[in-house]
């Protein structure tokens, strides 16, 4: 039996990309999920997914994290039906790259509401949850762009703004929780191929050149890593690449 065999995981953004391919990994690690993001339908098709290939099918919550309200009818939903949780992971995030034209306030709302706002009131409202677990995790997935001095190169001010932002909400409750079982662990992931599991690039990732970019399949290994470190270890990752990363070239 895997070391997370049987957890119960909520994994934000879970709809496609990176979220949707550390449910699947983590549904094969033996995980007993529950997802969120906005379009249900997309969840849903993830979920169907991940219940064919193991038999257990996720929980899927509609929320969207820049409305506190939705973010609150999540919480309750999800106290409702789990009396613990072990592994939180902040991963639903709104992209905006940089334009020429000014942005929309809507727009800017939406991101930094998502990334910080959504990201902190929903991790605080699931605390008494995760503090019920015997191995109580958050882990956030920020990006080389939540890094202090992190160029722009490309990204939206509010989208650098939100995930440094999102940074320091990572590193603020490692502090606040300091002296409690709860890790709070951070990863900074640089561009990425967006691929899935059971994808035959997903398969031939780990043969990728230096000057490739990071995939998927990176963060999803330095989550499992991160997670799986003894307890008195909360890690902060910083995934490097030539392509994508730091300081691109
Ligand atoms: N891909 C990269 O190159 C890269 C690099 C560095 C860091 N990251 C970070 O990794 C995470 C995942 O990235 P990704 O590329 O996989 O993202 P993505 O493909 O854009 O997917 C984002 C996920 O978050 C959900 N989401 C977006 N806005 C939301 C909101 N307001 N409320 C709730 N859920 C919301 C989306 O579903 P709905 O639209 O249905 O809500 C989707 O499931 C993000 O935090 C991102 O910043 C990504």
């Amino acid at each position: 039996m895997g070391e997370l065999e049987g957890r119960t995981v909520v994994i934000t953004g879970a709809a496609r990309g990176l979220g949707a391919a550390l449910a699947t990994s983590l549904a094969e690690a033996g995980c007993n999920l529950v997802l969120c993001a906005r379009n249900l339908a997309a969840l849903e098709a993830v979920a169907d997914g991940i219940a064919s290939a193991t038999g257990r099918r996720p929980a899927c919550i509609a929320m969207d994290l820049a409305e506190s309200e939705s973010v609150r009818q999540a919480v309750d939903a999800i106290t409702r039906a789990h009396e613990h949780i072990d592994l939180l992971i902040n991963n639903g995030a709104m992209w905006l790259e940089a334009r020429d034209e000014p942005l929309p306030v809507e727009t800017v709302l939406g991101v930094i509401n998502s990334a910080v706002t959504g990201t902190f009131l929903f991790s605080q409202g699931l605390l008494p949850l995760l503090r019920r677990s015997a191995n109580p995790d958050i882990v956030t997935i920020g990006s080389v762009s939540g890094l202090a001095n992190a160029m722009l190169d490309g990204v939206s001010v509010p989208f650098y703004a939100a995930k440094r932002g999102q940074t320091a909400i990572a590193e603020g409750l490692r502090q606040m929780l300091s002296g409690t079982p709860v890790r709070s662990i951070i990863l900074h992931p640089p561009d990425l191929d967006d691929i899935q599991p059971g994808e035959p690039a997903w398969a031939e990732a780990p043969g990728r050149a230096k000057s490739a970019r990071a995939t998927n399949r990176d963060v999803v290994e330095a989550v499992l890593f991160a997670v799986t470190r003894p307890r008195n270890v909360s890690l902060s990752i910083v995934l490097d690449a030539d392509h994508g990363g730091v300081f691109p070239g």
